[in-house]
């Protein structure tokens, strides 16, 4: 038996921060965010943690389907922004709803990780689980400076993951590239930690927020992204017109724009739900999943080709192709 996504769902804050409330509290304004990122507004916690957000996640998905959590296998939560060094949020997750029987561990790919992760999940899978969960999870409000226009529009709040399971009598996870450029690893940085030792002579960095050279990362994702989804393509050899659905990570608008005339691959099969909740890092890619299953658009019948493909820090990017 072969791996297969079979559930998704989502947890989102209540707090909506529209671009007119943000330009209430720095230099900045809708038609400005609206034309460069396509971001119309963004959810913020108030109260919740990471592990808020991804045992609500964990408990819809157990929800839709009341099975027993001692069945799951693993839990692998993706994020760049958990609440301790340890333990993993994935930890936690697994804790709080009673997965005794799963192993887990979060994986920090940035906004790659949602792809890295369902690439572990699979492997975890072909060599005897027989099922687990996947979830995004992000509080990018704690990184952000909010003083810093630059970065402060664009990111937001929220979790989503799926239930992974070994169902599929044919292989749906047909191919995937992961990759990673560490010489590019300071055109993105959040936040440095500090070495309290008393033994530590070095120079303790006091950086807490999020660091973003914008205009580098929008290359790369244009030109090395781009390029490994032609190359996932030409590998497996699938047709642009094949591809059902393309669900990339959500950075901006602008950028998706981008990515579908670089691989000829139609703008209309590039879901996105960024105007909405903006850039919410390695929850991005399950987030639009879990919109486009609800409203049944993807069916989860195995039917559905679609190219995966996440990017952002480390440099890290990551395509996969799956049939969902
Ligand atoms: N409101 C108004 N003006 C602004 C704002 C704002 N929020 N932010 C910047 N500006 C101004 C700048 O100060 C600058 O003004 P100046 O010309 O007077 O100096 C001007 O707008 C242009 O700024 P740029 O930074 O050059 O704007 P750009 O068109 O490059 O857009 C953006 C910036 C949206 C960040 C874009 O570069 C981008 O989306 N990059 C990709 C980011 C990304 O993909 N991140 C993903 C990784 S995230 C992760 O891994 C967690």
């Amino acid at each position: 038996m072969y791996a297969k996504i079979t559930l998704t769902a989502q947890s989102l804050p209540a707090h909506y921060l529209s671009n007119d409330d943000l330009s209430k509290i720095m230099p900045t304004n809708d038609e400005w965010i609206t034309t460069r990122t396509g971001i119309k507004q963004r959810r913020v916690v108030t109260e919740q943690s990471t592990t808020d957000l991804c045992v609500d996640v964990a408990l819809k998905l157990i929800q839709k389907r009341s099975f027993d959590a001692e069945t799951l296998d693993f839990i692998i939560v993706a994020t760049m922004t958990p609440d301790f060094q340890t333990p993993s949020v994935a930890s936690c997750v697994q804790g709080a709803i009673g997965a005794t029987n799963a192993l887990a561990f979060d994986l920090n790919a940035a906004c790659s990780g949602f792809v890295y992760a369902l690439s572990m999940a699979e492997k975890l899978i072909r060599t005897g689980s027989k099922c687990g969960l996947v979830i995004g999870g992000e509080t990018m409000s704690k990184l952000v400076d909010w003083q810093d226009r630059r970065t402060a529009v664009l990111f937001g709040d929220g979790a989503a993951g799926v239930l992974i399971e070994n169902t599929a009598t044919e292989p749906l996870f047909i191919k995937e590239i992961l990759a990673s450029d560490g010489t590019k690893s300071t055109a993105l940085q959040a936040p440095s930690l500090a070495n309290n030792s008393p033994f530590f002579k070095g120079a303790n960095s006091t950086r807490p927020f999020i660091e973003m050279d914008g205009r580098a990362i929008f290359d790369f994702a244009t030109r090395n992204v781009s390029k490994t989804m032609l190359e996932l393509l030409e590998v497996t050899q699938t047709n642009v017109e094949a591809i059902d659905w393309v669900i990339a990570h959500q950075a901006n608008a602008r950028l998706l724009s981008a990515m579908a005339k670089k691989t000829g691959i139609r703008q209309e099969k590039f879901l996105s739900n960024i105007a909405n909740v903006g850039n919410t890092s390695s929850a991005s890619i399950p987030l639009v999943l879990d919109d486009y299953v609800s409203n049944g658009t993807i069916p989860l019948d195995g039917t559905h080709l679609t190219l995966l493909t996440g990017f952002g820090g480390g440099l890290t990017w990551g395509s996969m192709l799956v049939r969902l």
